[in-house]
């Protein structure tokens, strides 16, 4: 009995310690909650069963019914107890290395704790900034969601600007087709400005062509109506001429006895001829009767005499003032005794006035024959019986030739001498019986 005591209370004392050790040890793991649990479940597991065990056979005893065959038992139990403790002793020291370790981790876990303050301090101040930073974030965000409703806004503008602009385009596009029809237009339009001020300038031609021959119609017309009064004045003239005629003219293919109205004699016949040379010839001296003596004085030869029907002469004051109005040609008509007739014309025939002694004048002559025989006559002075301006000194060629006649050294031709010894040199001296010297306007031969 004593022995199983002092067993019991010696299995007590280990138990004691076992629990005293396994005690220190739960404190030391608390420490470490990794530690605290391999700790436990080591413990647990390695004394948990023993405990039981323990527990069991503490009943046991304390119910001490078998008492003594759970005492061999509780020996080999002691053994292998015994055995456990040195197992149990060396889990201690292993235990032991643990608890050290242990320690150098709660110092490691100390600095790591404080390297953790340090890290959670610095966490904080980095929280700290995270939140103003999310602050600032949840300020930016409310900025970006008002820009973003600007944005919007803008948008819409942007797109109403777009709109404006795909219209304006539009309407610059139709603007521009109409912009190009109007150029068309207007190239059009500059083509049928160049065509009209062609037809411009060519109205411009025709007008100033029209003008011209405007201006020559006009000048026509100025001539015409220059002529025009010509002619009137003409007209007027041969009307008065008919009415008042100084010459033979206006009487034409009328022969005959006809009045003449000269400036300084007044009225007076004549005889005009239509036969022998055309119209309007006046007969100024005609021989083809002999019934009239031609010797006569001066003032006889001056106012003329005889009769139209036969001999006469005109009268020396009357061919003066006709012959001064105007330019006359003579035409003279001869027939000698054997019918043979000599005509001839003088372009200037003029008697000078009775100052000059009615002087002969003849122009050019024209025609068959005997122009030396009155050439040899021109230029002299009349002559009378009674008014000797002939050439010779002595005596006085009227008085010889029995009539007045424009003497030189008396004469070649003498176409007043008595009838029956007219005569007249041509080319030889021929005796005439008939005689008649014409004057007609030397105009008359270009009407
Ligand atoms: C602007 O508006 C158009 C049309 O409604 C849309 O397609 C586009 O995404 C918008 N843009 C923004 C930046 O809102
Ligand atoms: C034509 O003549 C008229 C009158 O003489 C003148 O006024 C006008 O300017 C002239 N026209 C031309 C184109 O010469
Ligand atoms: C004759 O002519 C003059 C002008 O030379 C004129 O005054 C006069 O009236 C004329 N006489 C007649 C009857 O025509
Ligand atoms: C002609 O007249 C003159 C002068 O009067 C005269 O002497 C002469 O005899 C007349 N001749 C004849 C033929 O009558
Ligand atoms: C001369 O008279 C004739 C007819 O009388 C005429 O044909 C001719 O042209 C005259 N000649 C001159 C030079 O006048």
């Amino acid at each position: 009995m004593g022995r199983i005591t002092f067993n019991g209370i010696m299995l007590l004392m280990i138990l004691q310690i076992f629990l005293v050790a396994t005690t220190t040890g739960d404190e030391t793991c608390e420490s470490d909650r990794i530690m605290e649990e391999q700790c436990r479940i080591h413990t647990y597991k390695t004394v948990k069963p023993l405990l039981d065990y323990f527990r069991q056979v503490r009943n046991e005893i304390e119910q001490s019914e078998t008492k003594e065959k759970l005492i061999s038992d509780l020996m080999e139990k002691y053994h292998e107890i015994v055995k456990i403790h040195e197992t149990f002793k060396k889990e201690a020291a292993l235990l032991n290395e643990y608890k050290n370790k242990v320690i150098k981790g709660e110092n490691d876990l100390q600095l790591c704790q404080n390297k953790v303050d340090k890290s959670e301090s610095d966490i904080n101040s980095q929280q700290n900034i995270i939140l103003k930073l999310e602050k600032q974030l949840t300020d930016k965000s409310t900025n970006l969601e008002n820009c973003q409703v600007q944005l919007k806004s803008l948008n819409s503008t942007l797109i109403e600007k777009d709109e404006n602009i795909k219209r304006l385009s539009e309407n610059i596009k139709s603007n521009k087709e109409h912009q190009k029809t109007l150029e068309l237009e207007l190239e059009k339009s500059k083509s049928i400005i160049i065509k009209h001020e062609n037809d411009i300038q060519l109205c411009r031609l025709e007008n100033n062509k029209l003008n011209r021959t405007s201006e020559n119609i006009r000048e026509e017309q100025k001539n015409i109506q220059l002529k025009l009064k010509d002619c009137e004045t003409k007209l007027s003239q041969s009307a008065l001429d008919k009415l008042t005629p100084t010459t033979c003219l206006p009487f034409g293919d009328y022969s005959g006895v006809h009045q003449l109205n000269v400036s300084g004699i007044g009225l007076f016949n004549v005889l005009c001829d239509s036969q022998l040379a055309g119209p309007g010839w006046i007969v100024i001296q005609q021989r083809v009767g002999g019934n009239e003596n031609f010797t006569r004085d001066w003032a006889t030869f001056r106012k003329g005499f005889g009769s139209f029907e036969s001999d006469f002469f005109l009268g020396l004051e009357k061919l003066h003032r006709i012959t001064s109005l105007q330019r006359f040609e003579l035409y003279t008509h001869l027939v000698d005794e054997d019918d043979n007739t000599y005509n001839a014309r003088y372009d200037g025939f003029k008697i000078s006035d009775e100052d000059n002694g009615y002087a002969l004048n003849l122009g050019k002559f024209n025609g068959t024959n005997y122009e030396e025989g009155m050439r040899y006559h021109e230029n002299m002075k009349f002559s009378t019986f009674d008014h000797d301006n002939d050439k010779v000194d002595n005596g006085n060629c009227a008085v010889w030739g029995k009539s007045g006649w424009w003497y030189n050294h008396c004469s070649n031709c003498n176409l007043n001498a008595p009838y029956g010894s007219l005569y007249c040199w041509n080319y030889g001296f021929i005796l005439l019986k008939e005689v008649k010297m014409l004057i007609r306007p030397k105009e008359a031969m270009k009407k």
